[in-house]
Protein backbone atom coordinates (compact mmCIF):
# COMPACT_ATOMS: atom_id res chain seq x y z
CA UNK A 1 0.00 0.00 0.00
CA UNK A 2 1.01 3.47 -0.16
CA UNK A 3 2.22 4.26 3.40
CA UNK A 4 4.53 1.51 2.75
CA UNK A 5 6.02 2.71 -0.53
CA UNK A 6 9.96 3.89 0.01
CA UNK A 7 11.07 7.39 -0.67
CA UNK A 8 11.95 6.32 -4.13
CA UNK A 9 9.21 4.59 -5.13
CA UNK A 10 7.12 7.55 -4.24
CA UNK A 11 9.47 9.52 -6.29
CA UNK A 12 8.62 7.48 -9.07
CA UNK A 13 5.21 7.40 -8.80
CA UNK A 14 5.04 11.18 -8.42
CA UNK A 15 6.90 11.38 -11.95
CA UNK A 16 4.83 9.30 -13.65
CA UNK A 17 1.30 10.81 -12.29
CA UNK A 18 2.42 14.76 -13.17
CA UNK A 19 4.03 13.04 -16.59
CA UNK A 20 0.51 11.72 -17.85
CA UNK A 21 -0.53 14.62 -18.08
CA UNK A 22 1.22 15.51 -21.29
CA UNK A 23 -1.18 13.00 -22.27
CA UNK A 24 -4.43 13.55 -24.59
CA UNK A 25 -7.52 11.94 -25.83
CA UNK A 26 -6.93 10.71 -28.98
CA UNK A 27 -3.47 10.14 -28.70
CA UNK A 28 -0.42 7.35 -29.60
CA UNK A 29 1.29 7.39 -26.79
CA UNK A 30 4.56 5.07 -26.48
CA UNK A 31 4.56 2.83 -23.12
CA UNK A 32 8.27 2.56 -21.58
CA UNK A 33 9.78 -0.04 -19.68
CA UNK A 34 10.80 -0.24 -15.53
CA UNK A 35 9.62 0.24 -12.74
CA UNK A 36 9.13 3.89 -12.95
CA UNK A 37 6.90 3.52 -16.23
CA UNK A 38 5.31 0.82 -14.76
CA UNK A 39 3.87 3.61 -12.47
CA UNK A 40 2.93 5.58 -15.95
CA UNK A 41 0.83 2.60 -17.17
CA UNK A 42 -1.15 2.19 -14.35
CA UNK A 43 -1.66 6.18 -13.94
CA UNK A 44 -2.76 6.17 -17.90
CA UNK A 45 -4.52 2.64 -17.31
CA UNK A 46 -6.63 4.47 -14.43
CA UNK A 47 -7.51 7.12 -17.02
CA UNK A 48 -8.64 5.60 -19.57
CA UNK A 49 -11.15 3.30 -17.06
CA UNK A 50 -12.35 6.47 -15.19
CA UNK A 51 -12.13 9.09 -16.98
CA UNK A 52 -12.89 7.65 -20.25
CA UNK A 53 -9.48 8.65 -21.72
CA UNK A 54 -8.94 7.24 -24.95
CA UNK A 55 -5.26 6.60 -26.26
CA UNK A 56 -3.56 3.69 -28.10
CA UNK A 57 -0.25 2.62 -26.79
CA UNK A 58 3.02 1.24 -28.41
CA UNK A 59 4.41 -0.69 -25.61
CA UNK A 60 8.59 -0.86 -25.78
CA UNK A 61 8.89 -4.49 -24.00
CA UNK A 62 6.53 -7.89 -24.12
CA UNK A 63 6.43 -6.92 -20.25
CA UNK A 64 4.77 -3.16 -20.64
CA UNK A 65 2.53 -4.73 -23.06
CA UNK A 66 0.98 -7.55 -20.57
CA UNK A 67 0.91 -4.37 -18.11
CA UNK A 68 -0.64 -2.11 -20.26
CA UNK A 69 -3.64 -4.79 -21.64
CA UNK A 70 -4.01 -5.57 -18.19
CA UNK A 71 -4.95 -2.08 -16.85
CA UNK A 72 -7.01 -1.86 -19.77
CA UNK A 73 -4.88 0.48 -22.62
CA UNK A 74 -5.16 -0.28 -26.16
CA UNK A 75 -2.25 -1.73 -27.74
CA UNK A 76 -0.90 -2.14 -30.95
CA UNK A 77 2.28 -2.37 -32.66
CA UNK A 78 4.52 0.73 -34.01
CA UNK A 79 4.40 -0.63 -37.59
CA UNK A 80 0.10 -0.09 -36.99
CA UNK A 81 0.56 2.82 -35.08
CA UNK A 82 3.67 4.57 -37.38
CA UNK A 83 3.91 7.43 -35.82
CA UNK A 84 3.33 8.67 -31.89
CA UNK A 85 2.09 11.90 -30.48
CA UNK A 86 4.77 11.10 -26.73
CA UNK A 87 6.50 8.47 -25.44
CA UNK A 88 6.92 8.40 -21.81
CA UNK A 89 9.67 6.44 -20.21
CA UNK A 90 12.01 5.77 -17.52
CA UNK A 91 15.88 6.54 -17.70
CA UNK A 92 18.78 4.84 -15.72
CA UNK A 93 20.31 8.42 -16.14
CA UNK A 94 20.32 12.30 -17.52
CA UNK A 95 22.21 14.95 -17.66
CA UNK A 96 21.87 18.64 -18.05
CA UNK A 97 21.40 18.22 -21.53
CA UNK A 98 18.88 15.35 -21.12
CA UNK A 99 20.99 13.24 -23.13
CA UNK A 100 20.25 9.31 -21.44
CA UNK A 101 21.66 6.34 -20.17
CA UNK A 102 18.93 3.18 -20.92
CA UNK A 103 19.05 -0.23 -20.79
CA UNK A 104 19.37 -1.15 -17.36
CA UNK A 105 15.63 -3.11 -18.20
CA UNK A 106 17.21 -5.05 -21.62
CA UNK A 107 14.16 -2.85 -23.74
CA UNK A 108 16.63 -0.26 -25.32
CA UNK A 109 16.22 -0.99 -28.59
CA UNK A 110 12.42 -0.95 -28.53
CA UNK A 111 12.78 2.12 -26.69
CA UNK A 112 15.09 4.08 -28.63
CA UNK A 113 12.71 2.73 -31.79
CA UNK A 114 9.97 3.88 -29.98
CA UNK A 115 11.00 7.21 -28.57
CA UNK A 116 12.78 8.32 -32.29
CA UNK A 117 9.45 7.74 -33.42
CA UNK A 118 7.62 10.65 -31.30
CA UNK A 119 6.81 13.88 -31.88
CA UNK A 120 7.83 14.23 -27.96
CA UNK A 121 9.94 12.13 -25.58
CA UNK A 122 8.99 12.82 -21.75
CA UNK A 123 11.64 10.93 -19.08
CA UNK A 124 10.07 10.12 -15.84
CA UNK A 125 12.53 9.55 -13.09
CA UNK A 126 13.59 10.41 -9.62
CA UNK A 127 16.36 12.68 -8.78
CA UNK A 128 18.98 10.48 -7.83
CA UNK A 129 19.53 9.71 -11.73
CA UNK A 130 20.39 13.16 -12.45
CA UNK A 131 24.45 13.19 -13.01
CA UNK A 132 26.81 15.17 -14.22
CA UNK A 133 28.56 13.36 -17.12
CA UNK A 134 27.07 9.86 -18.21
CA UNK A 135 28.24 6.74 -17.57
CA UNK A 136 28.56 6.02 -13.89
CA UNK A 137 25.28 3.32 -14.70
CA UNK A 138 26.72 0.59 -17.20
CA UNK A 139 26.56 1.58 -20.52
CA UNK A 140 24.20 -0.97 -22.31
CA UNK A 141 25.15 -2.52 -25.61
CA UNK A 142 22.47 -5.08 -27.32
CA UNK A 143 25.13 -7.12 -29.62
CA UNK A 144 23.48 -10.28 -31.44
CA UNK A 145 24.19 -13.88 -30.09
CA UNK A 146 26.55 -14.77 -33.35
CA UNK A 147 29.86 -14.15 -32.48
CA UNK A 148 29.58 -12.35 -28.99
CA UNK A 149 32.69 -13.15 -27.76
CA UNK A 150 34.52 -11.65 -30.51
CA UNK A 151 31.70 -8.53 -30.91
CA UNK A 152 32.77 -8.13 -27.19
CA UNK A 153 36.44 -7.66 -28.03
CA UNK A 154 35.85 -5.37 -30.86
CA UNK A 155 33.81 -2.76 -28.40
CA UNK A 156 37.30 -3.17 -25.78
CA UNK A 157 39.44 -2.57 -28.37
CA UNK A 158 37.31 0.58 -29.58
CA UNK A 159 36.89 1.50 -26.00
CA UNK A 160 40.76 2.08 -25.94
CA UNK A 161 40.60 5.31 -28.23
CA UNK A 162 37.96 6.76 -26.28
CA UNK A 163 38.13 9.36 -23.24
CA UNK A 164 36.58 7.30 -21.10
CA UNK A 165 37.69 6.22 -17.35
CA UNK A 166 36.52 2.32 -17.12
CA UNK A 167 36.84 0.24 -19.98
CA UNK A 168 35.61 -3.56 -18.48
CA UNK A 169 32.98 -5.01 -20.06
CA UNK A 170 30.75 -7.85 -18.70
CA UNK A 171 27.64 -10.08 -20.64
CA UNK A 172 24.54 -9.31 -18.38
CA UNK A 173 23.69 -12.68 -17.38
CA UNK A 174 20.11 -13.68 -15.94
CA UNK A 175 21.29 -16.77 -13.32
CA UNK A 176 24.04 -19.16 -15.35
CA UNK A 177 22.42 -18.17 -18.75
CA UNK A 178 22.94 -14.68 -20.38
CA UNK A 179 20.29 -12.40 -20.38
CA UNK A 180 18.07 -12.38 -23.89
CA UNK A 181 16.06 -9.54 -24.44
CA UNK A 182 12.65 -9.44 -26.66
CA UNK A 183 14.68 -9.06 -29.71
CA UNK A 184 16.45 -12.18 -28.85
CA UNK A 185 19.95 -10.71 -28.53
CA UNK A 186 22.24 -10.71 -25.33
CA UNK A 187 23.17 -7.14 -23.46
CA UNK A 188 26.61 -6.56 -23.03
CA UNK A 189 27.72 -3.94 -19.77
CA UNK A 190 30.20 -0.93 -20.26
CA UNK A 191 31.53 -0.22 -17.23
CA UNK A 192 33.26 3.43 -18.06
CA UNK A 193 32.67 5.06 -14.74
CA UNK A 194 32.57 8.58 -16.96
CA UNK A 195 31.77 9.23 -20.81
CA UNK A 196 33.22 12.65 -21.95
CA UNK A 197 32.27 12.86 -25.68
CA UNK A 198 28.61 10.48 -25.28
CA UNK A 199 27.69 11.50 -28.94
CA UNK A 200 31.14 9.88 -30.38
CA UNK A 201 31.08 7.24 -28.14
CA UNK A 202 27.00 6.18 -29.67
CA UNK A 203 28.65 6.91 -33.20
CA UNK A 204 31.69 4.43 -32.83
CA UNK A 205 29.56 1.81 -30.76
CA UNK A 206 26.83 1.55 -33.51
CA UNK A 207 29.50 0.88 -36.38
CA UNK A 208 31.17 -2.28 -34.98
CA UNK A 209 29.36 -5.23 -36.25
CA UNK A 210 27.15 -7.29 -34.40
CA UNK A 211 26.10 -4.29 -32.46
CA UNK A 212 22.87 -3.67 -32.10
CA UNK A 213 22.31 -0.47 -30.92
CA UNK A 214 23.53 1.09 -27.39
CA UNK A 215 21.70 2.99 -24.93
CA UNK A 216 22.69 6.44 -25.02
CA UNK A 217 19.55 8.61 -26.25
CA UNK A 218 21.56 11.82 -27.85
CA UNK A 219 19.19 14.57 -28.48
CA UNK A 220 15.85 12.37 -28.25
CA UNK A 221 14.34 13.24 -24.68
CA UNK A 222 11.99 16.74 -24.47
CA UNK A 223 11.67 16.81 -21.05
CA UNK A 224 11.96 15.18 -17.62
CA UNK A 225 9.81 14.86 -15.02
CA UNK A 226 11.69 14.73 -11.91
CA UNK A 227 10.09 12.99 -8.93
CA UNK A 228 10.64 13.45 -4.64
CA UNK A 229 9.80 11.63 -2.22
CA UNK A 230 7.88 14.26 -0.74
CA UNK A 231 5.69 14.89 -3.59
CA UNK A 232 7.63 17.79 -5.48
CA UNK A 233 7.82 17.43 -9.04
CA UNK A 234 9.86 19.44 -11.60
CA UNK A 235 9.83 19.21 -15.21
CA UNK A 236 12.40 20.79 -17.44
CA UNK A 237 11.98 21.55 -21.02
CA UNK A 238 15.08 21.81 -22.66
CA UNK A 239 13.59 22.87 -25.93
CA UNK A 240 11.67 25.77 -24.19
CA UNK A 241 14.47 25.83 -20.95
CA UNK A 242 12.00 26.33 -18.60
CA UNK A 243 11.13 24.51 -15.09
CA UNK A 244 8.13 24.13 -13.61
CA UNK A 245 7.65 22.58 -10.23
CA UNK A 246 4.34 21.03 -8.98
CA UNK A 247 3.58 18.84 -5.89
CA UNK A 248 1.42 15.87 -5.86
CA UNK A 249 -0.57 14.82 -3.05
CA UNK A 250 0.50 10.96 -2.39
CA UNK A 251 -3.51 9.18 -1.83
CA UNK A 252 -3.67 6.07 -1.72
CA UNK A 253 -5.30 4.42 -4.24
CA UNK A 254 -6.15 1.00 -4.07
CA UNK A 255 -6.43 0.48 -8.22
CA UNK A 256 -3.04 1.44 -8.11
CA UNK A 257 -1.34 -0.03 -5.34
CA UNK A 258 -3.31 -3.20 -5.07
CA UNK A 259 -0.61 -5.28 -6.96
CA UNK A 260 2.35 -4.36 -5.03
C1 LIG B 1 14.59 -0.32 -19.49
O1 LIG B 1 15.36 -0.99 -20.44
C2 LIG B 1 15.29 0.93 -19.07
O2 LIG B 1 15.67 1.77 -20.09
C3 LIG B 1 14.49 1.68 -18.02
O3 LIG B 1 13.72 2.70 -18.56
C4 LIG B 1 15.45 2.24 -17.07
O4 LIG B 1 16.29 1.15 -16.67
C5 LIG B 1 14.80 2.86 -15.85
O5 LIG B 1 14.22 1.86 -15.07
P1 LIG B 1 13.59 2.16 -13.67
O6 LIG B 1 12.46 3.09 -13.89
O7 LIG B 1 13.14 0.82 -13.17
O8 LIG B 1 14.68 2.76 -12.81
Amino acid sequence: MAGELSPIDKAKFVAAKRAVDFVEDGMRVGLGTGSTAAWMVRCLGELVREEGLRITGVPTSARTAALAREVGIKVVSLDEAQWLDVTIDGADEYDSELNLIKGGGAALLQEKIVATASDQMIVIADIGKKVEKLGSFPLPVEVIPFGWQTTKALIEETLIGLDVMGRTTTLRMNGDIPVMTDEGNHIIDLHLNRIENARQLSLVMNQIPGVVENGLFIDICDAVVIGYGDGKVEVRDINSGTVEEDHIDFVENENLFSDL
